[in-house]
């Protein structure tokens, strides 16, 4: 506050009022117990009387996110995260889908991806590769620049018959501008018209350089209509990540980043998560964002009830207060009313921030973290 009554200082000081008002009289302001008196004024009073001055900052009440990093020890391979973007239409949906030999695109309204799915997908060797399909649609420029937060491998789609289109340069840009690396994906090589040379030609002038080109970006022909180098893919993913030794530690409370949430008519909020670190159970309780809540359920990408989620792993997250925000870290605290204190207090911060300062852009929060 930026004024506080004489006696309101005095009660927090556990002094007396009308010692207050004297040492005020000395310092020649005549007031009395029940006036105001600003900040300048109760900060001089306080180091009058030999205390010391406590602002309540993030570090009193709120989680340390320092990122402290797990010992080197505790730490596991994990599977990697991959964002697949590209261009609308180029086939992003439907290379997802051929890998997970399911029905994502005709379920979805209009064949466009409203929201970021999370996939897990176990190869042949039986590693497991996280997948993200990210919107494609102009108006949701700032999902896919999160998507690229956490992630560890971007798939670029480029359609053979279109080519390097807007979306596909800001995709690149994208992943240069969070330091991931790119393979590219030469979709619909099907197609009479597609060429595939083409693409490779015109992503030299986005410094894309794949290896036909002698460069070192990994570079895939496929088609998700007929199923061809998808395999080449998945092997081309795993040998990327083999290089990125990607780790985290399983035994521990667990942290998880929200890709997406809703507010579920029958289900209340719901947020699909993917863990960084740690393993998320059933029944933890969690702050996220300036949400609190308390693991209900979790559901994997089949739909089906599990009892924990490790690294890399999306859940749908079910027992959350409200709905938070993409983007927004889930922490695991040691009980409800600590998760209680931690989202009050993020609640009031964000509407002290709300009135006082423009809102960042989501660019600026996603190269802050991570
Ligand atoms: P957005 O999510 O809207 O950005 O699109 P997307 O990139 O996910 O594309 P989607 O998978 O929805 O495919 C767009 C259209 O291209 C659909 O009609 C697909 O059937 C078609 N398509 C995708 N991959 C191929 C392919 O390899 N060959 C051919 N011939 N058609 C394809
Ligand atoms: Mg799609």
């Amino acid at each position: 506050p930026e004024v506080i009554t004489v006696a309101e200082l005095a009660k927090r000081m556990g002094e007396k009022g009308a010692d207050l008002v004297k040492e005020l009289f000395n310092l020649d302001m005549m007031v009395t117990v029940n006036q105001t008196i600003d900040q300048d004024t109760a900060e001089l009073l306080v180091e009058q009387f030999g205390h010391n001055i406590q602002k309540v900052s993030d570090a009193d009440v709120d989680i340390d996110t320092s990122e402290e990093s797990d010992p080197e020890e505790t730490l596991k391979p994990r599977a990697p995260v991959v964002a697949v973007m590209g261009h609308v239409d180029h086939g992003k949906t439907s290379l997802l889908d051929a890998l997970r030999k399911t029905s994502v695109t005709k379920g979805e309204a209009g064949g466009i991806t409203q929201h970021i799915g999370a996939y897990q997908v176990t190869t042949k060797d039986k590693s497991r590769v996280t997948f993200l399909d990210t919107p494609g649609h102009a108006a949701f420029t700032q999902m896919r620049a999160r998507g690229a937060n956490v992630t560890d491998i971007v798939v670029l789609v480029v359609a053979a018959d279109d080519g390097i289109m807007p979306q596909t340069v800001e995709a690149i840009n994208h992943a240069k501008a969070a330091g991931v690396p790119l393979i590219v994906a030469i979709n619909k090589i099907d197609k009479p018209e597609a060429n595939a040379q083409k693409v490779r030609e015109r992503l030299l002038e986005h410094e894309v350089i794949v290896e036909e080109m002698s460069g070192d970006v990994l570079d895939v022909e496929v088609s998700a209509k007929t199923g061809a180098g998808l395999d080449d893919l998945v092997e081309k993913i795993a040998l990327q990540a083999e290089l990125l030794e990607l780790k985290a530690r399983p035994d521990r409370d667990a942290e998880a980043t929200v890709v997406e949430a809703q507010l579920d008519k029958g289900r209340g909020p719901v947020a699909t998560v993917l863990v960084k670190r740690g393993t998320l159970k059933r029944g933890d309780t969690f702050v996220v964002g300036s949400q609190s809540g308390k693991v209900r359920a979790l559901i994997d990408d089949q739909g089906k009830q599990v009892k924990e989620a490790g690294p890399s792993m999306p859940v749908e997250v079910l027992g959350l207060g409200g709905v938070p925000n993409a983007g927004d870290l889930l922490t695991v605290v040691e009980n409800e009313a600590r998760a209680r204190e931690v989202a009050a207090y993020r609640q009031e911060r964000d509407t002290e921030k709300r009135t006082a300062l423009a809102p960042t852009s989501f660019d600026t929060m996603f190269n802050k973290s991570n």
